[in-house]
């Protein structure tokens, strides 16, 4: 079972391409389940850590950014932050932000909830 993580196109993630291209320190998106925006996150080893974030305000929905620099997530719309986890550390967002299992098959990433 599972949903694969897919690109802005609807293409699987290659998990080699995804650690290819991103930068250092940043969380990088994909959709995830439902077609939800998902970070994926990946630890100091390069290696795609067993859980994504899913990047959907729990608030009033707005796609939360990540902030490298004070290393949380901060939601442009109503000033909601969540650590790096996503647990909620400032409101109005009433709930943490979502997790979704991670495990990574043949190159693709394999989310469930
Ligand atoms: Fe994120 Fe309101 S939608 S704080």
């Amino acid at each position: 079972g599972g949903t694969t993580a897919k690109d802005e196109l609807g293409n699987d993630v290659s998990v080699s391409k995804f650690l290819e291209n991103r930068n250092a320190g940043d969380r990088n998106l994909v959709q995830g389940l439902k077609g939800d925006p998902t970070y994926i996150v990946v630890d100091s080893k390069e290696a795609i850590k067993d859980y994504g974030i899913n990047a959907i305000c729990t608030h009033l929905g707005c796609v939360v950014p990540w902030n490298i620099a004070e290393n949380k997530f901060k939601c442009p719309c109503h000033g909601s932050q969540y650590d790096e986890t996503g647990k909620v550390i400032r409101g109005p967002a009433p709930l943490s932000l979502p997790l979704a299992h991670t495990n990574v098959k043949d190159d693709k990433i394999v989310l469930t909830p």
